[in-house]
């Protein structure tokens, strides 16, 4: 049996719990790739709202498996949080796994986060402030602590190293900060990671895919904050695309199947860097209103703008996109003409281009051509064939220039406000 990727194709939030929690009846594994608690994985189901940060969206679903592969990074701090989250709600849940190669965040990087967004004034990323940067920085450098060390007889030096160098990096840097109190939860914390399984994940992912068993491999952030390929420097510190479910879970290129890549019928970010599309007028503010758009882990207003296709495009052929899954198309209802950007323009000299360029992004005019609006509530559809004509007509549209089948189209929140095409 072969793997399939789920993931974003913007710059996050585009609904992908939603739709991994819809899909996992599907699946036997649900395995989350990359990112850390600088996610937020909203699922809607039987009344309940619920956001996830670092556990799999499968996790409401009894009898499958959720892992937290090792291209995670973890906050102990956070996942109690998570933990304890899961246990008021009552409910029967999955079994969860995780990864010994999965790295720590220490309270120590989450202060060097701050530091650095704090020095960097108005040229700040916009952090969630999760210390996602410089935790990945330490697994890169080679200096970072895992998931399997906490078992090891010198956890306790090992940390100390660790802490002591954040500590020298901190003093280069105007920044106040308590260690105390965040170093007794953050032990207390990790008291609570200790009782889950610590796997060696890749092992298992192979002798799965081997046993025939399905795995769903959930993507956080989106393509357009990938480090790589994302509007650097205003980007996450990980591989969010397809890539990334390879070296985040040990899959290999030629286990992978189905690449599920979700969107917005619109576009949104949180947090700095350039967004063509973006609308600072009563149209975006009408897009944000409507489609509540408030980060899931910040509770920061996301910026909003029309679809952006030559974005879209790049995103579906870094990642290899085989079905497309749009998100929120409810949320359009009421707007009378609805832009959709086919090319760039650059502002200084004209030029027409189709493609996201390497050159500074916030001197990109957006082309735009205008489709018609519809007024019916998409919310309480019980088929899609009752949509209006001009919702088809929009589908269309995107499914033509993107190229790729649109297979599913959301129109709430809801698990039950989902069609597949
Ligand atoms: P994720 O990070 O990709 O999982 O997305 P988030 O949970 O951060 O943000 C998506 C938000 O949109 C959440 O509040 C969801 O409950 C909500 N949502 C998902 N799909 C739809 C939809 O089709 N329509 C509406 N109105 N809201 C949706
Ligand atoms: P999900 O999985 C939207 C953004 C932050 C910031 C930049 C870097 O819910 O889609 P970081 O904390 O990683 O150092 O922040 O990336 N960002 C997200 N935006 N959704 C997310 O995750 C995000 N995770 C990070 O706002 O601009
Ligand atoms: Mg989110």
């Amino acid at each position: 049996m072969k793997a399939d990727v789920l993931l974003g194709l913007q710059w996050g939030d585009e609904g992908k719990g939603k739709i991994v929690d819809v899909l996992t009846g599907n699946y036997d594994i649900i395995a989350r790739f990359q990112g850390g608690p600088n996610a937020g994985h909203t699922l809607e189901f039987d009344g309940i709202k619920h956001v996830l940060h670092t556990i799999p969206s499968g996790i409401f679903h009894k009898g499958i498996i959720n892992l937290i592969g090792n291209g995670v990074v973890i906050d102990p701090v956070i996942f109690e949080k998570e933990i304890i989250g899961l246990e008021k709600l009552n409910l029967e849940i999955s079994e969860l796994l995780i990864s010994k190669k999965a790295h720590l965040i220490l309270p120590t990087h989450k202060l060097l986060d701050a530091a650095s967004e704090q020095a960097k004034g108005k040229n700040k990323i916009g952090s969630t402030l999760k210390g996602i940067g410089p935790t990945y920085m330490d697994k890169t450098g080679r200096n970072g602590l895992r998931v399997g060390d906490i078992a090891s007889n010198n956890f306790l030096e090992k940390y100390n190293k660790l802490k002591n160098k954040h500590i020298e990096l901190l003093k280069f840097y105007d920044f106040e900060y308590d260690l105390v109190d965040l170093e007794k939860t953050w032990f207390e914390s990790l008291e609570t990671l200790k009782k889950y399984k610590h796997i060696e994940s890749e092992h298992y992912i192979h002798n799965e895919l081997k046993n025939g068993k399905k795995i769903l491999a959930e993507g956080a952030q989106g393509t357009l904050l990938d480090i790589d390929f994302g509007s650097y420097p205003f980007v996450t510190s990980s591989n969010t695309i397809a890539a990334g479910a390879c070296t985040g879970l040990g899959i290999a290129p030629n286990q992978i199947k189905d690449v599920f890549g979700i969107f917005k019928a619109y576009c949104t970010r949180v947090g700095s860097g350039p967004f063509p599309t973006e609308l600072n007028d009563s149209i975006g503010a009408h897009l944000a209103k409507i489609g509540n758009e408030f980060g899931a882990t910040t509770g920061r207003p996301r910026r909003c703008g029309w679809i952006d296709l030559p974005a879209l495009k790049y995103a579906i052929n870094i990642n290899g996109v085989t079905q497309l899954m749009m998100m929120k198309s409810d949320v359009l209802s009421g707007i009378n003409k609805i832009k959709v950007c086919t090319h760039y323009e650059f502002k200084e000299c004209g030029t027409r281009i189709d493609y996201l360029p390497f050159e500074d992004n916030t001197n990109l005019k957006p082309i735009y051509k205008e489709l018609e609006g519809w007024n019916m509530n998409l919310m309480n559809l019980k088929n899609l064939n009752e949509a209006p004509k001009e919702v088809h007509d929009y589908i269309s549209f995107l499914e033509k220039e993107l190229n790729t089948p649109i297979k599913i189209i959301s129109v709430g929140p809801d698990r039950k406000q989902t069609f597949f095409r």
